[in-house]
Formats: C-alpha cells, structure tokens, sequence
C-alpha cells in the first residue's frame, strides 16, 4: 500500500483532520468510525482545556497507574468508566426496552457463577448478621402475563457493605447469593438482610480521583438482580432503599425511580413467628419485575 503525501501537514487549527485523514485505510471501517469520532472529541478536548505539559504528563500517569491496579480480580478501568457514568451510559444505549418493561442499572464487579440454587422462601443469609428482611415480589411480560420459571439471581452486601468475595474467609463462600425460579403464578420470595451502603473501592488512583474532585465513594443501599428465561431480555439491575443518605448521589449514577422500593419495617408477632424470625422485627420488599420479549426491544 502507498501513503500519499497528506494534503496538509499537522497545525494546531486542523490537528484532528490530519489525524483521521491517515486512518482511511483502515482494514475494520466501524474502528475508523470509533477512532474517527474519539479523535475529534479529544482533540476539542485538549483544545479547550490547553494543558500544560505537567498536565499532561500527570493524566498519563493517573491512567498508566490505572492499569497498574489491573489483574484477575480488581478492575480499576471498569470502576473508571463506572464514576464516569460510562458504565451507565453504554448500558442505557444496549437496554432500551418497551414503557413498562424494567429497567437495567450497571452489574457492578461482584456478581459470581456458581451461585446455588434454593427453594423459594430460603434464607440467603449464612452468618445470621444483620437485620432481617423478606424480599418477594412477581414477574410478568409486558401484556401483565404472568411468568413462571424465571431464573432470578440475587446478590447483595452485607450489613456492613462488603460482599463475600470482598471477605473471604470473613464471610462464608455465597454469602448473601441466591438463584430462585418463580412459581406459575409468576411470583418469587426470599430471606435477607437490610443492605446498608457501601464504598466502592478506594484504594486506588479512582478513589483519589473522586476524593480530588471532592466527590464521595459510596453507593446506596440495593440488592441486585439478574433475571432471565428464554424468549425475553435479560434484566441485569437493582432494587433500592429510598431512606439511604446516598440515594441522589450514588457515586455511579445507577439509580433510576424505577428501581426505588419501599421496605417495610413489620414488628407483628404472629408474623415474626410465621416466618421463623427471632428478633422484634423484620424488612419487608415488595418488587415487581416485568421482562419484554426479545422481539419487543427498541
Ligand atoms: C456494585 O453495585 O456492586 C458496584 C457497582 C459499580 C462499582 C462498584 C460496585
Ligand atoms: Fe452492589
């Protein structure tokens, strides 16, 4: 192949241009079009913000020890894109669904294979730390149908906001975690604890890029949810406490009014014994989910 010369050598003025006229050639044409628009809006970037070469010395830096921070178990890059509200983004873009479907909210990096499976009504909480909470609800297709043998996998932080695989050896393996499949009336329940919020990591240089832009680290009190069954859109999200302090502020953005729900402080007797509580009292959740069929998404 030969490279002409360009119609203009590179100045200030037409640096993008310059740049993307050389990717012409390029074998895979949506990675011109995806190089093509990054280089454009980096270069009006860096054209408004005018760095000094210090500047841009250390936004090297931050994203060479970002990497660095990188291996099989912690991701700085995703957590990045999480605080950026990427991971919301790209996520909003490749869930859009019917009006009335559920929404998705981001995975987040705690979600794990091999979760068992329990019958419905069992008590996810191996420790017996934190405050009891029943979570139930029912899952219907977007004519109000509803649907049985959905595979709801749940998974949430302690009460203290770690997950199992943040505590090994602290918390028991699957602490926490759940597979259940609604019954033919569509509905699911299980045994809790109450989330509390929790800090995403900051040990890292994320962490002290949120606390440079004087930003906090926490995310509100949820408990996630992947649910699924043939035919219809996966819904990978969360259900939300409303009284959480961090509700309006999570530091990745994953909160949608869709997701608020409402726990239900119950403190009758009758009902704590039923449900082989022993404590006073006990969270209720009521959450409703409904799937759109794979031909229904927009
Ligand atoms: C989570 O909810 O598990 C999570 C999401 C994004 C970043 C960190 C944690
Ligand atoms: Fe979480």
């Amino acid at each position: 192949m030969s490279f002409k010369k360009p119609k203009a050598y590179f100045t200030e003025a037409n640096s993008a241009d310059v740049v993307t006229g050389q990717n012409i050639h390029a074998k895979n044409k949506r990675l011109e079009e995806v190089m093509g628009s990054i280089t454009r809006h980096l270069h009006a970037a860096v054209k408004e913000i005018e760095p000094t070469q210090e500047e841009w010395m250390q936004a090297i830096e931050f994203l060479t020890k970002t990497g660095q921070m990188c291996d099989d178990w912690r991701q700085e890059y995703i957590l990045l894109s999480d605080i950026l509200g990427v991971s919301m983004l790209v996520d909003a873009i490749n869930s859009r669904r019917p009006v009335g479907a559920s929404e998705n909210t981001v995975l987040g990096p705690f979600h794990i294979g091999g979760t068992p499976e329990y019958e419905m009504g069992t008590n996810i909480c191996l420790d017996g730390k934190g405050e009891d909470l029943v979570v139930r609800g029912r899952v219907f297709d977007t004519e109000g149908n509803p649907l049985e043998g959905v595979k709801i996998d749940v998974w949430q932080a302690n009460d203290e906001g770690f997950y199992d695989v943040q505590q090994k050896g602290i918390q028991p393996d699957f602490n926490l975690r759940g597979v259940f499949r609604t019954g033919s009336d569509g509905s699911y329940w299980f045994k809790a604890v109450k989330p509390k919020h929790y800090s995403i990591p900051t040990d890292g240089p994320v962490g002290k890029l949120l606390e440079d832009l004087g930003r906090h680290p926490y995310r509100p009190a949820h408990l996630h949810y992947i649910l699924s069954k043939d035919g219809f859109d996966d819904v990978t999200t969360h259900i939300f406490d409303p009284n959480d302090p961090y509700i309006d502020s999570d530091s990745v953005f994953g909160v949608k009014e869709s997701l608020i729900a409402d726990f239900r402080k119950i403190d009758d007797p009758q009902k704590l014994n039923e449900l082989e509580f022993t404590g006073s009292f006990y969270w209720d959740v009521e959450f409703d989910f409904v799937l759109a069929k794979k031909r229904d998404s927009v």
